[in-house]
């Protein structure tokens, strides 16, 4: 048939090709909310998606309560379709454990489950969970192979670089791209460094160089240049924003803070408060939204017992009418 026939042009445009894939799960964007306990609920998160998070992580949650709790554990596990592609992020230190939750969490259908393997608080990495694994790697190699071959969905991994008297992030890395993990995401902090000091975005771009899944880097990434250098620094498929996004989940949009409209600022922060009270309830709702506020409205700036009045009040309306006047002009 001849190719410049009329109805040859009236074709569909192409599919957008995704940035990288999970697995089979496609994945269109190159920045995306990293998962923060108490901060990337659904009603954060969800708002940094329609913003431009390419995907969805959850908060933590200890496969032990996954397996016993499980009741309780809905507010953590609960998202809206159009998250999606959704990242069920779990941690423990039995590989029984962790592979019974996973498979537990299948009825809410995420599309990733990825496994922890950073968290430097004492009470989880001095058992041998969150960072606590990279000391032990015959046990990931355990965990990802046990899971990569039970799960419906691909398995994913969260380090660091490890402690600093073992510093195994390469070693993991290759572990979990071996046992058939589908991505690995790396912060570029020892546990020992917690959240201080400078991530080495050098170390990502080993494990970059290391393994063949997709990589997410992350640490440090403050702007949307930063998303750029990171990437063209480490080679990374895409970044990874965590504190950053806090008061300013316009950086998946690709704007510094200074360049949102206050009117919008005042727009999202209704928004975020609104989906904070239908998500928790009015008063839980409330509270939960306040840590947000500080940050959006940054109002560690305005004088102390203004803060405090503003953060004491109980009644949403009278909460952002003294909003409003306290922060009037420019924010
Ligand atoms: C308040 C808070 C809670 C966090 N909770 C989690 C978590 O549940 N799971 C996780 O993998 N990382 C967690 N992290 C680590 C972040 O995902 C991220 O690795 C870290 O903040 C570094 O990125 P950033 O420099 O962009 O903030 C948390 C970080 C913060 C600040």
């Amino acid at each position: 048939m001849n190719s410049s026939h009329p109805s040859a042009a009236v074709t569909s445009a192409p599919a957008p090709a995704p940035s990288f894939r999970v697995g089979n799960v496609p994945v269109y964007g190159d920045a995306l909310l990293a998962p923060m306990d108490g901060f990337s609920d659904w009603p954060f998160r969800s708002l940094c998606r329609a913003l431009g998070s390419a995907m969805s992580y959850t908060e933590f949650v200890k496969a032990e309560f996954i397996v016993r709790a499980y009741e309780h554990m809905g507010p953590r596990l609960t998202f809206e379709e159009a998250e999606r592609p959704v990242v069920f992020q779990i941690y423990g230190d039995d590989p029984d454990e962790l592979l019974q939750a996973a498979l537990r969490v299948q009825d809410r259908h995420p599309d990733v489950v990825d496994i922890n393997m950073g968290c430097p608080a004492r009470t989880v990495a001095n058992g041998g969970a969150g960072v606590g694994l990279m000391r032990t790697p015959l046990k990931v190699a355990r965990i990802f192979r046990r899971l990569s071959a039970a799960l419906p969905v691909p398995v994913t991994g969260k380090i660091r670089l490890g402690w600093e008297d073992a510093r195994t992030y390469r070693l993991i890395a290759r572990i979990v791209e071996e046992n058939g993990g589908a991505l690995i995401a790396v912060h570029g902090r020892t546990k020992e460094q917690s959240y201080g000091g400078l991530a080495d975005w050098d170390a990502i771009a080993e494990v970059k160089a290391a393994v063949k899944i997709p990589v997410l880097g992350n640490g440090d990434v403050r702007s949307p240049a930063d998303i750029e250098r990171m990437k063209a620094y480490t080679g990374c498929e895409a970044v990874m924003i965590g504190r950053a996004a806090i008061g300013n989940p316009w950086i998946f949009s690709r704007l510094d803070r200074d360049q949102v409209p206050p009117d919008e600022v005042r727009r999202m922060v209704r928004e975020h408060l609104e989906r904070s009270q239908a998500f928790y309830g009015p008063r839980k709702g409330l509270i939960l939204f306040r840590k947000h506020a500080m940050q959006y409205l940054k109002l560690q700036r305005l004088p102390r017992p203004l803060r405090t009045a503003i953060l004491e009040q109980e009644d949403a309306g009278d909460f952002l009418a003294l909003l409003d006047e306290a922060c009037a002009g420019p924010v």
